[in-house]
């Protein structure tokens, strides 16, 4: 992608611009606005409670009390998959994808998974960028797994080795 022409260069985050902690129910509501805000075709907030009662590690990402972003990975039988990672678009480009992203490889690899798997939009390049940056490959991908304005659109599969 013309990074260039694109990538606005915003103040990049750095660690008392926020703080990272467990998600709950409570933070639903807020959650909600930035998830609908960030994707066309936004989870639930019943799929969030679904994650938070399967105990998925889901975090949440705030400054004082403003919701800046979320994430939700699993891990189970040494395999993980990143399942959302969504930053407040007044936020994104300054850098909290990548910490997030960052943070959820750390929780993977600390329950002892052995390689983290994703599904992205091949239209999405910023989270394409983003992962190839951190080391993801593509592996392969699902047919018509996303809704798309003109129907469907594939996913691509990306994985990382830990
Ligand atoms: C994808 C998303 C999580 C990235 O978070 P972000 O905070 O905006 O991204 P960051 O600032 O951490 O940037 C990470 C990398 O993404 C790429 N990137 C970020 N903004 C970009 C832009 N405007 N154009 C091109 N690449 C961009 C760059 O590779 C960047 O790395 P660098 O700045 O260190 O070179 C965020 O944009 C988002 O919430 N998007 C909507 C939801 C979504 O698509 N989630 C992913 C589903 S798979």
């Amino acid at each position: 992608m013309g990074k260039t022409e694109t990538h606005a260069s915003p103040r990049k985050l750095n660690d008392q611009d926020y703080s990272l902690r467990p998600m709950s129910e409570e933070d639903l509501q807020k959650i909600m606005v930035n998830e609908r805000l960030a994707y066309p075709y936004p989870w639930t907030e019943q799929i969030f409670l679904d994650c938070l009662s399967a105990h998925y590690s889901c975090w949440v990402a705030e400054k004082q009390n403003q919701m800046l972003g979320h994430a939700v990975l699993t891990v189970a039988a040494g395999e993980s998959h990143i399942l959302n990672v969504c930053v407040n678009p007044a936020t994104q480009g300054s850098g909290l994808g990548r910490l997030l992203v960052v943070h959820l490889l750390e929780v993977a690899k600390a329950r002892k998974a052995n390689t983290v798997f994703l599904e992205v939009r091949p239209s999405n390049k910023v989270a394409y960028n983003l992962y190839l940056s951190l080391g993801f490959n593509e592996v392969g991908h699902r047919k018509n797994y996303y809704p798309a304005e003109s129907g469907k659109e594939d996913a691509l599969i990306m994985a990382l080795v830990l």
